[in-house]
Protein backbone atom coordinates (compact mmCIF):
# COMPACT_ATOMS: atom_id res chain seq x y z
CA UNK A 1 0.00 0.00 0.00
CA UNK A 2 1.25 3.33 -0.91
CA UNK A 3 2.55 5.47 2.50
CA UNK A 4 -0.21 7.92 3.09
CA UNK A 5 1.79 11.67 3.09
CA UNK A 6 1.05 14.08 5.57
CA UNK A 7 -0.15 17.16 4.57
CA UNK A 8 2.66 20.32 5.40
CA UNK A 9 3.13 22.18 8.18
CA UNK A 10 1.19 25.62 8.04
CA UNK A 11 3.12 27.94 9.97
CA UNK A 12 2.31 31.75 11.20
CA UNK A 13 5.20 33.68 11.34
CA UNK A 14 3.78 37.47 13.00
CA UNK A 15 6.49 40.32 12.52
CA UNK A 16 8.04 38.82 9.16
CA UNK A 17 8.25 41.77 7.32
CA UNK A 18 11.45 42.58 8.89
CA UNK A 19 14.18 41.16 11.40
CA UNK A 20 13.61 38.10 13.02
CA UNK A 21 10.30 37.12 11.69
CA UNK A 22 11.78 37.49 8.26
CA UNK A 23 15.01 36.01 9.26
CA UNK A 24 12.78 32.92 10.55
CA UNK A 25 10.49 32.74 7.46
CA UNK A 26 13.68 32.58 5.55
CA UNK A 27 15.53 30.19 7.08
CA UNK A 28 12.21 27.42 7.41
CA UNK A 29 11.75 28.02 3.40
CA UNK A 30 15.51 27.20 2.80
CA UNK A 31 15.25 23.80 5.32
CA UNK A 32 11.83 22.75 3.32
CA UNK A 33 13.65 23.12 -0.04
CA UNK A 34 17.01 21.70 1.01
CA UNK A 35 15.33 18.53 2.78
CA UNK A 36 12.26 18.22 -0.03
CA UNK A 37 9.67 18.68 2.84
CA UNK A 38 6.33 21.65 1.36
CA UNK A 39 5.64 24.34 4.01
CA UNK A 40 2.94 26.75 3.92
CA UNK A 41 3.42 29.47 5.64
CA UNK A 42 1.48 32.65 7.01
CA UNK A 43 3.29 36.23 6.82
CA UNK A 44 1.81 38.51 9.03
CA UNK A 45 3.18 42.48 9.66
CA UNK A 46 1.66 45.63 9.12
CA UNK A 47 3.91 46.69 5.90
CA UNK A 48 1.94 45.00 3.10
CA UNK A 49 4.88 45.66 0.76
CA UNK A 50 7.53 43.69 2.80
CA UNK A 51 5.44 40.87 2.84
CA UNK A 52 4.48 40.84 -0.90
CA UNK A 53 8.35 41.50 -1.78
CA UNK A 54 8.53 37.94 0.75
CA UNK A 55 6.13 36.12 -0.89
CA UNK A 56 7.50 37.06 -4.25
CA UNK A 57 11.03 35.58 -2.86
CA UNK A 58 10.29 32.46 -1.07
CA UNK A 59 7.12 31.05 -2.95
CA UNK A 60 8.00 27.97 -5.01
CA UNK A 61 9.82 24.44 -4.78
CA UNK A 62 7.44 23.31 -2.01
CA UNK A 63 7.21 26.40 -0.33
CA UNK A 64 3.72 28.22 -0.09
CA UNK A 65 3.42 31.92 1.47
CA UNK A 66 -0.21 33.96 1.74
CA UNK A 67 0.53 37.37 3.46
CA UNK A 68 -1.97 39.30 6.24
CA UNK A 69 -1.17 43.24 6.50
CA UNK A 70 -2.73 44.44 9.70
CA UNK A 71 -1.95 46.33 12.56
CA UNK A 72 -1.77 43.32 15.89
CA UNK A 73 -2.67 45.88 18.32
CA UNK A 74 -5.71 46.80 16.49
CA UNK A 75 -6.46 43.31 14.87
CA UNK A 76 -5.00 40.68 16.93
CA UNK A 77 -6.79 37.62 15.37
CA UNK A 78 -6.54 38.64 11.73
CA UNK A 79 -3.58 36.68 10.37
CA UNK A 80 -5.06 33.69 12.17
CA UNK A 81 -7.99 33.71 10.81
CA UNK A 82 -6.44 34.37 7.31
CA UNK A 83 -3.94 31.25 8.27
CA UNK A 84 -7.54 29.08 8.96
CA UNK A 85 -9.12 30.50 6.07
CA UNK A 86 -6.06 30.39 3.27
CA UNK A 87 -4.63 26.60 4.68
CA UNK A 88 -7.44 25.47 7.08
CA UNK A 89 -5.09 25.13 10.13
CA UNK A 90 -2.04 26.31 11.91
CA UNK A 91 0.23 23.65 13.30
CA UNK A 92 2.59 26.81 14.57
CA UNK A 93 2.55 30.23 15.70
CA UNK A 94 6.28 32.33 15.55
CA UNK A 95 5.22 35.30 17.19
CA UNK A 96 7.97 37.88 16.59
CA UNK A 97 5.66 40.86 15.38
CA UNK A 98 6.66 43.48 18.50
CA UNK A 99 8.07 47.03 19.34
CA UNK A 100 9.89 48.42 21.84
CA UNK A 101 10.35 52.36 22.68
CA UNK A 102 13.91 51.88 23.77
CA UNK A 103 15.17 54.28 26.69
CA UNK A 104 16.76 54.05 29.70
CA UNK A 105 13.86 52.31 32.31
CA UNK A 106 13.07 55.87 34.45
CA UNK A 107 12.51 57.40 31.46
CA UNK A 108 9.47 55.26 30.06
CA UNK A 109 6.34 57.18 30.59
CA UNK A 110 3.61 54.59 31.67
CA UNK A 111 1.96 55.38 27.90
CA UNK A 112 5.89 53.91 26.60
CA UNK A 113 5.52 50.85 28.60
CA UNK A 114 1.40 50.39 28.06
CA UNK A 115 2.24 50.87 24.21
CA UNK A 116 4.92 48.09 24.45
CA UNK A 117 3.06 45.62 26.45
CA UNK A 118 -0.53 46.02 24.90
CA UNK A 119 1.73 45.80 21.17
CA UNK A 120 3.66 42.51 21.80
CA UNK A 121 2.68 40.63 25.35
CA UNK A 122 -0.83 39.87 24.71
CA UNK A 123 -0.81 39.06 21.57
CA UNK A 124 0.53 35.32 21.60
CA UNK A 125 -1.63 34.58 23.94
CA UNK A 126 -4.91 35.89 22.68
CA UNK A 127 -3.46 34.66 18.68
CA UNK A 128 -3.73 31.21 20.43
CA UNK A 129 -6.86 31.11 21.73
CA UNK A 130 -9.06 30.50 18.53
CA UNK A 131 -6.57 27.32 17.00
CA UNK A 132 -6.87 25.53 20.54
CA UNK A 133 -9.66 23.40 20.17
CA UNK A 134 -8.44 22.21 17.11
CA UNK A 135 -5.15 21.78 18.17
CA UNK A 136 -6.63 19.71 21.50
CA UNK A 137 -8.21 17.21 18.88
CA UNK A 138 -5.17 16.94 16.90
CA UNK A 139 -2.96 16.61 20.13
CA UNK A 140 -0.41 18.86 19.34
CA UNK A 141 0.80 22.76 18.23
CA UNK A 142 4.13 24.72 18.67
CA UNK A 143 3.58 28.36 19.60
CA UNK A 144 6.88 30.13 20.14
CA UNK A 145 7.04 33.70 21.06
CA UNK A 146 10.52 36.11 20.64
CA UNK A 147 10.29 38.75 23.25
CA UNK A 148 13.06 40.99 24.92
CA UNK A 149 14.30 39.96 28.54
CA UNK A 150 13.79 43.41 29.96
N1 LIG B 1 16.66 42.22 17.38
C1 LIG B 1 17.10 41.96 18.61
O1 LIG B 1 18.32 41.95 18.88
C2 LIG B 1 16.14 41.62 19.72
C3 LIG B 1 16.63 41.21 20.95
C4 LIG B 1 15.74 40.88 21.97
C5 LIG B 1 14.37 40.92 21.74
N2 LIG B 1 13.90 41.34 20.54
C6 LIG B 1 12.44 41.39 20.40
O2 LIG B 1 12.06 40.55 19.29
C7 LIG B 1 10.95 41.14 18.62
C8 LIG B 1 11.31 41.31 17.13
O3 LIG B 1 12.47 42.11 17.03
P1 LIG B 1 13.11 42.51 15.62
O4 LIG B 1 14.51 42.95 15.88
O5 LIG B 1 12.88 41.41 14.63
O6 LIG B 1 12.23 43.79 15.25
P2 LIG B 1 12.01 44.48 13.80
O7 LIG B 1 13.17 44.25 12.90
O8 LIG B 1 11.58 45.88 14.09
O9 LIG B 1 10.78 43.67 13.19
C9 LIG B 1 9.55 43.68 13.86
C10 LIG B 1 8.49 43.12 12.93
O10 LIG B 1 7.23 43.18 13.62
C11 LIG B 1 6.28 43.90 12.82
N3 LIG B 1 5.38 44.59 13.72
C12 LIG B 1 5.71 45.50 14.68
N4 LIG B 1 4.62 45.95 15.30
C13 LIG B 1 3.56 45.31 14.72
C14 LIG B 1 2.16 45.38 14.92
N5 LIG B 1 1.60 46.18 15.84
N6 LIG B 1 1.37 44.58 14.16
C15 LIG B 1 1.90 43.78 13.23
N7 LIG B 1 3.23 43.68 13.00
C16 LIG B 1 4.04 44.45 13.72
C17 LIG B 1 7.15 44.83 11.97
O11 LIG B 1 6.62 45.18 10.71
P3 LIG B 1 5.73 46.47 10.46
O12 LIG B 1 6.44 47.62 11.08
O13 LIG B 1 5.58 46.54 8.99
O14 LIG B 1 4.44 46.13 11.13
C18 LIG B 1 8.34 43.92 11.65
O15 LIG B 1 8.02 43.08 10.57
C19 LIG B 1 10.63 42.47 19.33
O16 LIG B 1 9.60 42.24 20.28
C20 LIG B 1 11.95 42.80 20.04
O17 LIG B 1 11.75 43.58 21.20
C21 LIG B 1 14.75 41.67 19.53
Amino acid sequence: MPEKQSPPPVILITGAGKGIGRAVAETLSSRARSAGKPVQLLLAARTAADLEALKVQLDGGGVECDIAACDLAAQPLLPLEACLTRFGRIDALIHCAGVGRFKDFLEQTPEDLEFTVRTTSPRPSCCCRRPTPRCRRRRRATVCAVRSRS
